[in-house]
């Protein structure tokens, strides 16, 4: 009997096939060089993929030493657990425990350039050890709106600039029909790094990686927000309504000196999927105009 042999070019279609397989599936992101069972490994010690991490600069006028948000342990405490079995502290923080540790590092960012090196800095959201990029924002940080979506997709992780894909090409169009454009708006979202699959982040990562776009739009200070999405209006209103819902409504949002208003509207991924409802975000997108010209 003749048995064919797979050719090479068979082994790598083969291997291709298999690979885009798991990409579908969302196993879309390499995590160490190789196969690990998780199961018989529960117990085991613990590798770890980074480094200890540095405690950050402190602020300017203020000298090194512990701080609320600073890894430096105190003179005198005892010697450091072993290190985490998986990523920087992102498995082992508990999650209030790193959302207050994200503000306080957040709370010490007094520009954004700063604010972005303390983000790229910041190990205890376990995102940032999936994505490529860091996405911190693109546009014009002077702009009078900001724009906030939930979370880079895989062209924003590749590139490191929000709303890149299909998605942002219509949020560019939406832009435009009123007068708008990334030199005239900033963009960002409420998650800067990639969730693995493009699976919506958890509420524990929002929660984590909150106190920096709160403190990214301090900095910003914009007069105008916009929510694109429900996760964007629900984390930075509170509630808890769905986007049909919400879509259109204003909301006051508090700034350190002053309240500005926040318009929640759909997002370009649903208008993608439901094109009919454009008409709905175009409405929307007539408010802001208004609102930014002061007729409303
Ligand atoms: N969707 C988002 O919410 N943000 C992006 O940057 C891209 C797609």
């Amino acid at each position: 009997m003749l048995l064919s042999m797979p050719s090479p070019n068979d082994a790598q279609a083969d291997l291709i096939a298999y690979l885009d397989f798991h990409v579908e599936a969302g196993a879309d992101a390499v995590l160490d060089e190789r196969p690990h069972d998780r199961f018989s490994e529960a117990d085991g010690p613990a590798p770890t993929l980074r480094a200890p991490r540095r405690a950050p600069d402190p602020p300017v006028g203020q000298t090194a030493g512990p701080t609320a948000g600073s890894l430096v342990p105190p003179p005198g405490s005892p010697p450091p657990a072993a290190p985490s079995r998986t990523f920087g502290r992102a498995a082992s923080a508990q999650p209030d425990e790193a959302a207050s540790d994200a503000r306080a590092r957040a709370r010490q960012a007094k520009t954004l350039d700063e604010l972005e090196r303390i983000l790229a800095d910041f190990d205890a959201c376990p995102l940032r050890f999936t994505a490529k990029n860091l996405v911190f924002a693109d546009g014009n940080p002077e702009a009078r709106v900001m724009f906030l979506g939930e979370a880079p997709g895989a062209d924003e992780d590749r590139i490191g600039k929000p709303f890149m894909g299909r998605s942002g090409q219509l949020l560019d169009k939406m832009m435009k029909a009123i007068g708008l454009d990334r030199t005239s708006a900033y963009v960002a979202n409420i998650v800067p790094w990639r969730p693995p699959g493009n699976r919506n982040p958890t509420p524990q990562e929002v929660a984590v990686c909150r106190p920096f776009v709160e403190r990214q739009i301090e900095l910003v200070d914009p007069d105008l927000i916009v929510c694109l999405g429900a996760p964007a209006t629900q984390t930075l209103t509170g509630t808890k309504d769905g986007i049909l819902r919400t879509r259109g409504r204003l909301f006051p949002y508090k700034l350190p000196n002053r309240e500005v208003k926040l318009l929640a509207t759909l997002h370009p991924a649903f208008l993608l999927r439901q094109p009919v409802q454009k008409r709905l975000a175009w409405r929307d997108f007539r408010s802001l105009r208004a609102l930014l010209d002061g007729k409303a």
